[in-house]
């Protein structure tokens, strides 16, 4: 199989540590893509209209995105427990993780695809106001479930707050987030982490 994959990508990131955690790494070649909204040139439009990534190419049947599919696809291959039936907990955890790379990626984006004078700040801060209360609800109401076997959820959440300090590191998001922020670095510690730290 193929993933086509980008390293600064924490959607890739995700999927990547899926592949480890659930030995399945050597199965899966990585194809590098780069893109963006206004320029999908180097993505796999040929397999993923949207113009997306990550991306799987499989074999014997048709290429599997977004990144929710593949970790489920994978999962469900090794007969891993990532994503454990009926953990809809664990599952909605994954959407806040998975959201709050949606917003900074977005933010991302704007500053990338815009000339300055363009860019429009209320918009930008409105993507941080839905990251400011996403680590809120984490701090507060999600703590027990990051604490727990190794899921999904833990993984996207890891993944978001990793990708924060790699292109938003000027936020602070660790102000008034103490326990996530230790939770952040007893995970990191994890070899699948170690191996996947985001590059530009
Ligand atoms: C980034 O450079 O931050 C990035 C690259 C690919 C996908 C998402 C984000």
């Amino acid at each position: 199989m193929q993933l086509y994959t980008n390293p600064a990508s924490p959607f890739c990131r995700k999927v990547e540590i899926v592949l480890i955690e659930t030995g399945q790494r050597a199965d899966v070649t990585d194809v590098a893509s780069i893109g963006h909204p206004t320029d999908s040139a180097g993505m796999p439009t040929a397999i993923n209209p949207i113009g997306k990534i990550p991306v799987l190419a499989r074999e014997d049947g048709p290429a599997l995105f977004d990144s929710r599919v593949i970790c489920r696809f994978l999962n469900d291959r090794a007969d891993a427990d990532l994503i454990p039936a009926n953990a809809w907990d664990i599952q909605t955890l994954e959407a806040i993780g998975d959201g709050i790379c949606d917003a900074a990626v977005l933010m991302v984006y704007e500053g990338r695809s815009r000339p300055e004078d363009k860019q429009h700040s209320p918009w930008v801060e409105g993507q941080w106001a839905k990251i400011a209360r996403s680590l809120d609800a984490l701090e507060s109401g999600w703590m027990s479930h990051l604490a727990g076997p190794l899921n999904i959820g833990q993984i996207a959440v890891a993944c978001a707050l990793s990708y924060l300090d790699f292109r938003h590191g000027d936020r602070d998001w660790r102000a008034g987030h103490t326990e996530l922020a230790n939770w952040h670095a007893a995970f990191s510690e994890r070899s699948s982490m170690q191996d996947t730290a985001p590059q530009t």
